[in-house]
């Protein structure tokens, strides 16, 4: 069974968005894989930059959907996303300078606050862009 599992009630009712949701987890068990089985730190590190990397472009596809749209909580949700990335580039740092190595803490972090910005904050604009066309 892998780490985090899809579940119905994480759907935004967007379409593009799941998707890239989809993607994000699937890279968070990927990591978890790779601890899991020992990898090397490179493997994970790599796995690191992918997800990094995929988080900023899904946050860029969701501010641009909530900014063109008039969302009326887009600051909110952008610092929501910001905070975010700057902890994960944090780790990232700490990860390749040997301070910190790939956790479960690391991990149960990862999948909590991405399952529970999915189901919350996420969740909260469903309607509002499912309204505007958006699906
Ligand atoms: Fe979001």
């Amino acid at each position: 069974m892998p780490f985090i599992q899809w579940n119905a009630r994480y759907s935004v009712g967007i379409k593009e968005v799941d998707t890239q949701h989809n993607k994000l987890l699937g890279y968070i068990n990927d990591l978890h894989d790779a601890m899991k089985t020992g990898q090397a730190k490179d493997v994970m590190g790599t796995i690191i930059q992918n997800l990094i990397r995929y988080t900023t472009t899904h946050f860029s596809l969701e501010e641009k959907l909530l900014s063109e749209n008039n969302y009326p909580a887009y600051l909110a949700h952008k610092k929501e996303h910001d905070d975010f990335v700057r902890k994960v580039l944090e780790f990232q740092k700490s990860f390749q300078t040997g301070s910190t190595s790939l956790s479960i803490d690391m991990l149960n972090f990862l999948r909590d606050w991405l399952l529970n910005h999915i189901a919350v904050s996420d969740r909260k604009y469903s309607s509002y862009l499912n309204e505007k066309g958006i699906k």
